[in-house]
């Protein structure tokens, strides 16, 4: 039987921290085995929310094509591509508007969040209300059977399956119904304990320097009733200890475990112990890094081969959405 398909996207907002490594980025290499995976960099959602300050996108695109790399998402098995290559995309997205009701949009949850949250950003545009039907045409462009994202994306595909179904309605039955997969939030905390994100400030990023990564260690709060050294620390309630987990062997694990909750060792130790683990994890996805800043050529020819690849797919079902709708 033909393996499953699924499809993914991220917006070039930033680098990736990680957060995003043990979030999506663990899910979508772990998928990358059993199912036909394609991801894409979603650089017109980018523009959504930073159509005036277009400059870093490309890079940041860019940054996050050789993250996806680093960290071992293979373009052997997963077509890797960028969201603006495949101006099918666009069309697509213009067809989907036609037949989408505006309160659908207005509705939306993460549009009125997002208008709410991001005061100093005038985000009443057509594009913006229109974000979950561009996403809509990325995942239907591909026949997605499913979509692995965080739950804040979650609405999103649910009003893609309305569309779909608007579609197949209105047309004949073209597109699957894609499910959402829902990605566990990682375990670990930005470096003051609220969630890991960009925009606060607290993120340690893939691509941090080891000198970046232990001054960002160093700054982490720790078991916030653990005052002096001498006070007895709980590494159940502490994310350093979070970070061991993921990061350290098993006997240091065990030694924080057994030494914290009797102030036999102190967050400086602690968190420099944890700090080199990081590094260490980290070091390979560095070296890999390194390699693809040094061969453009090479990154560039692995975007362009999965380019062709979508758009491969992307015209087949433009040509079949084109006649259904006899335009
Ligand atoms: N909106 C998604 C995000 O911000 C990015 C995205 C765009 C996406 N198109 C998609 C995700 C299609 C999944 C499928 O994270
Ligand atoms: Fe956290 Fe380690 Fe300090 Fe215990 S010793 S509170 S686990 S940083």
């Amino acid at each position: 039987m033909a393996r499953k398909r699924i499809l993914s996207g991220m917006r070039p907002t930033g680098p990736l921290h990680l957060g995003n490594l043990h979030g999506a980025l663990a899910n979508w290499k772990n998928m990358q085995d059993d199912y036909d995976c394609f991801f894409f960099i979603a650089d017109w959602h980018a523009l959504t929310s930073d159509y005036d300050m277009t400059g870093p996108i490309q890079g940041y695109a860019m940054d996050i094509f050789i993250d996806w790399l680093s960290v071992g998402l293979s373009p052997d098995k997963c077509t890797l591509f960028v969201q603006s290559h495949i101006k099918e995309h666009a069309e697509l997205s213009l067809l989907l508007s036609m037949i989408t009701p505006l309160p659908w949009l207005e509705r939306n949850p993460t549009y009125k969040e997002q208008i709410a949250q991001l005061k100093n950003k005038d985000l009443s545009t057509f594009g913006f209300l229109g974000y979950p039907v561009l996403q809509a045409a990325d995942i239907i462009m591909y026949k997605a059977n499913g979509v692995p994202v965080g739950i804040d994306q979650a609405p999103h595909v649910e009003l893609t399956r309305e569309i779909a179904r608007r579609f197949n309605h209105f047309y004949g039955d073209i597109f699957p119904i894609p499910d959402t997969i829902l990605t566990e939030t990682p375990k670990i905390l930005g470096i003051d304990r609220r969630k890991m994100s960009k925009s606060y400030n607290n993120a340690i990023f893939l691509s941090d320097t080891p000198e970046e990564v232990r001054n960002k260690v160093g700054q982490m709060i720790t078991d916030p009733q653990r005052a002096r050294r001498t006070d007895p620390g709980n590494p159940d309630v502490c994310n350093v200890f979070s970070f061991h987990r993921l990061y350290s062997d098993e006997q240091t694990i065990q030694r924080v475990d057994r030494e914290c909750p009797k102030a036999r060792i102190g967050c400086v130790e602690c968190k420099q112990m944890m700090a080199e683990n990081l590094i260490t994890t980290l070091g390979p996805v560095h070296e890999q890094r390194a390699y693809y800043e040094a061969h453009p050529d090479t990154l560039r020819a692995i975007i362009e081969d999965g380019d062709q690849r979508a758009r491969v797919v992307a015209r087949e079902t433009m040509d079949e959405v084109r006649a259904a709708i006899r335009i």
